[in-house]
């Protein structure tokens, strides 16, 4: 089966490289892809919200399978559109992805399924936000409703600051804002595939959201991730499908939208049980990088089942019992004040260490090599027989890498494999 993968950053070059390892898989192709998935797919540049471009290129190229990784897309409807072309494509309806792209309807499809998450209150005026900000008391947090690539939720004990992102939600366009009850305890996510009907979880994994060490500075796209978590309650997989991804793709059926994809459950082991903090309509970004890292059963025959409403005829899928720990690599200033065309150099030299490997998040092929194109430059994956292992490798590899005024967290699963999360 030949594959068209759509997007262009780190998640989906860990899908191209997972692909590319299975014998089933033939040409491999990605839309627009980066200069890194270039080594395992040829590149065709299509916009990726162009659903009409996307169903003409699969057409074009014979694909079995179009993977759709980002949420704009999805959003976009462009799943929807190669469905309507004949093709099986891997990735939520534009109706099952309001799932992310609108925190108020996923509140309310939690609610009519039951799934424990924060209470929530939605305004549309400032009076609204200011009687909800007051109703819950600090932290506050306060959510654009709409999709904001992170950017979106602001958590603080600081009533004015809580206030103005509440105000500059709402001064855009149709702005909505969701404010809602804090949640304490550390976070989890957990990717859940669906063919809308049956459900089938991944690993867990952890995502660490602020840009510094010791989650200091503001909130990224997402800095490293790790898997397993050994600190994690046993069960928490069979009761986050139990309680979680079984009734809400139960709930999206009932209302003729069924969900099928990846449910990405962002959830919060709080002191009061397990809460759902977000819904994502797709696979996360780092944490996809270390959750594939781990999977032994080849990909594609997977994301084709969820894809075409086999997933209940897959046999259980086969992981690896080692860790895997990704480290991301953020450019000059990221992400404030990004500075793009540093060159790059390393790769080669940390990918020759054993267990490292390098995904491309944010590159481009300038006039002299490899230059940043974006705020995450690269992932840097270690896998280890644990996660002091995995953490060695990833480091070690970083440490090959070279790129003018980067910076990376050095605390990536740290606490973990110390024990002390
Ligand atoms: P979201 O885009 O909804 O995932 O939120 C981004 C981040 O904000 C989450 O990963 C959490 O770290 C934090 N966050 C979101 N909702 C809450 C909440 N109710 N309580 C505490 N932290 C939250
Ligand atoms: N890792 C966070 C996200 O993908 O939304």
């Amino acid at each position: 089966m030949d594959v068209l993968v759509v997007g262009s950053g780190a998640r989906e070059h860990a899908i191209v490289r997972a692909l590319a390892a299975d014998p089933g898989v033939g040409a491999l192709h990605a839309a627009p892809g980066n200069p890194g998935i270039g080594g395992a797919a040829t590149l065709h540049a299509v916009d990726p919200l162009d659903g009409a471009a996307v169903a003409a290129l699969a057409r074009e190229l014979g694909v079995g399978l179009v993977v759709v990784g980002p949420e704009a897309p999805l959003v976009a409807g462009v799943a929807d559109a190669v469905r309507a072309a004949g093709i099986p494509a891997f990735g939520p309806s534009a109706a099952a992805a309001r799932l992310e792209g609108s925190k108020a309807f996923a509140k309310e499809v939690m609610a009519a399924a039951g799934v424990p998450t924060a209470e929530p209150r939605v305004a549309t005026t400032p009076a609204e936000a200011e009687a909800g900000l007051d109703g819950f008391g600090p932290p506050y947090v306060v959510k654009d409703d709409g999709l904001a690539a992170g950017k979106g939720v602001v958590v603080t004990a600081d009533r004015a600051e809580a206030l103005a992102h509440a105000v500059a939600c709402l001064a855009k366009p149709d702005g909505r804002v969701v404010i809602e009850e804090f949640l304490d305890g550390p976070e989890v996510s957990l990717f859940v595939l669906s063919d809308g009907v049956h459900v089938v979880p991944l690993v867990p994994a952890q995502d660490f959201k602020r840009v510094g060490d010791d989650d200091a500075g503001p909130n990224t796209g997402g800095m490293g991730a790790y898997s397993p978590l050994p600190w994690a309650p046993a069960g928490l997989v069979e009761e986050v499908v139990a309680r979680v991804a079984q009734p809400t793709v139960d709930e999206m059926a009932r209302r003729g939208t069924p969900f099928a994809g990846v449910l990405y459950v962002g959830l919060a082991l709080t002191s009061r049980g397990t809460r759902v903090v977000e819904f994502n309509a797709r696979f996360g970004d780092p944490e996809t990088q270390v959750v594939l890292a781990r999977l032994v059963t080849p990909l594609a025959g997977v994301l084709h089942a969820a894809a075409t409403g086999s997933l209940a005829d897959v046999p259980p899928l086969v992981w690896r019992d080692d860790a895997a720990v990704t480290v991301v690599v953020a450019g000059h200033g990221y992400p404030v004040d990004v500075r793009t065309g540093d060159p790059i150099t390393g790769i080669a030299a940390a990918e020759a260490l054993p267990g490292v490997h390098v995904l491309h998040a944010g590159t481009a092929l300038g006039a002299d090599g490899l230059v940043s194109a974006g705020g995450r430059v690269l992932t840097v994956v270690g896998v280890g027989a644990d996660l002091h292992a995995a953490r060695a490798a990833a480091y070690a590899g970083v440490d090959r890498i070279g790129l003018p005024g980067s910076h990376h967290r050095s605390d990536i699963a740290l606490r973990a494999a110390e024990g002390t999360v």
